[in-house]
């Protein structure tokens, strides 16, 4: 009776496996093909994983010419080789999970700005949720909405021009400190070496803790040390803890009149009390996400692209922005964006 339960359990685990692992990589190579779209065949339970790796470790030691703008063969091997063997858009396979990468722009339009909730953000897991928390990058439907509509008025765009004075005086303080390096260096050795991506990666740190929360900008650095931190340990709770401090500070003055603040923080939570702040939108720990969001997504995407500025040649005021879109063009700091076209 007990042997014939587990044959019963055993078999029925096979099957579910060989459902998984052969059927269905089979059934979705064929349906694809069928539609025109090809890509590497699959391998039973790795799919394609292994030739990645290789073809990561094959060019990982290559140091790209300082004229070439061309990362994507460095970064994305696989992405550079599939492209131009099966098209802008193809089928790989991250284990025995289908992966259609599309670069076709009108199709990346219609899957992005589709809001019938037919393409799902993926799951960020565990690890990038305490980082990042619930805020709007993951958050789907009515919830993405309701988030919107507290995080939305701090981007409009007189408060963003608002904030430039603290941004261009965060860059001061950079220039300022290289001048004084090169000071000391006396006149005759003018010339020194400067790491400019981890003082960028400082720059953009002291930029989102000053525009994001103003006068708390010094326990704002804190939170974003402890979330650097969190990367690698469990910082969980300093992070909740100091943003709960800066975020009680606000409510406790905007009670004596003092208003919330004209940082992103404070204009998120004056939108967030709706009706005198009797009525929240959003809950505190919706708020907490939504501040680690503007942290990691607000830091670690625009420090990618200043040092690439000191590509181009020496440029006018009136160029900038065309220097600025050129460059986050061609040094994308997001290099893909993930979807789920299955409900999950
Ligand atoms: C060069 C700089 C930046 C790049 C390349 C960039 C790129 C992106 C991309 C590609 C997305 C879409 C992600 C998805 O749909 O899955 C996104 C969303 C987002 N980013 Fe950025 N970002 C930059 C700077 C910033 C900054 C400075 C902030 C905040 C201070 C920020 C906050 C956000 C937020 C809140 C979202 C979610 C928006 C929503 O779904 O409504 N980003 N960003």
């Amino acid at each position: 009776m007990v042997a014939a339960a587990v044959a019963v359990v055993a078999l029925t685990w096979l099957w579910a496996a060989l459902v998984q692992l052969v059927w269905r990589p089979y059934a979705a190579a064929r349906a694809f093909t069928r539609q025109g779209v090809r890509g590497p065949a699959y391998r039973f339970f790795v799919g394609n994983n292994e030739e990645v790796k290789a073809m990561r470790a094959a060019t990982s030691g290559v140091t790209l010419d300082l004229r070439s703008h061309d990362f994507i063969s460095r970064v994305m091997p696989h992405y550079r080789a599939w492209t131009s063997r099966y098209g802008k858009v193809f089928l790989s396979w991250y284990g025995s999970k289908p992966t259609l990468c599309v670069g076709d722009y009108d199709m990346v339009k219609r899957v992005l700005s589709d809001r019938s909730g037919l393409y799902a953000k993926t799951d960020p897991g565990p690890e990038i949720l305490a980082l990042l928390g619930m805020g709007l990058v993951f958050t789907e439907g009515d919830d993405w909405a309701r988030h919107r509509r507290v995080v939305h008025p701090a981007f409009a765009m007189d408060k963003l021009k608002s904030m430039t004075g603290t941004m261009a005086a965060c860059a001061a303080e950079v220039i300022g400190a290289w001048a004084a390096r090169a000071a000391a260096k006396g006149n005759n050795k003018k010339f020194f070496t400067i790491e400019v991506g981890q003082q960028f990666q400082e720059l953009t740190a002291d930029v989102i803790s000053h525009t994001a929360f103003g006068s708390s900008f010094r326990q704002g650095k804190e939170v974003f040390l402890a979330q650097r931190e969190l990367q690698f340990i469990r910082l969980e709770r300093k992070v909740r803890g100091t943003l709960m401090e800066i975020i009680h500070e606000r409510l406790a003055a905007a009670k004596e009149s003092r208003g919330y603040g004209t940082d992103l923080l404070g204009l998120m939570l004056e939108a967030n009390a709706a009706g005198g702040g009797k009525r929240v939108i959003m809950s505190m720990d919706e708020i907490i996400d939504e501040c680690k969001t503007f942290f990691f997504a607000g830091h670690d995407t625009p420090h990618i692209a200043p040092p690439h500025l000191g590509h181009v040649p020496p440029w006018h005021t009136p160029g900038v922005t065309m220097v600025l879109y050129e460059t986050l063009r061609l040094y994308g700091a997001v290099i893909m964006v993930g979807r789920v076209a299955w409900p999950r």
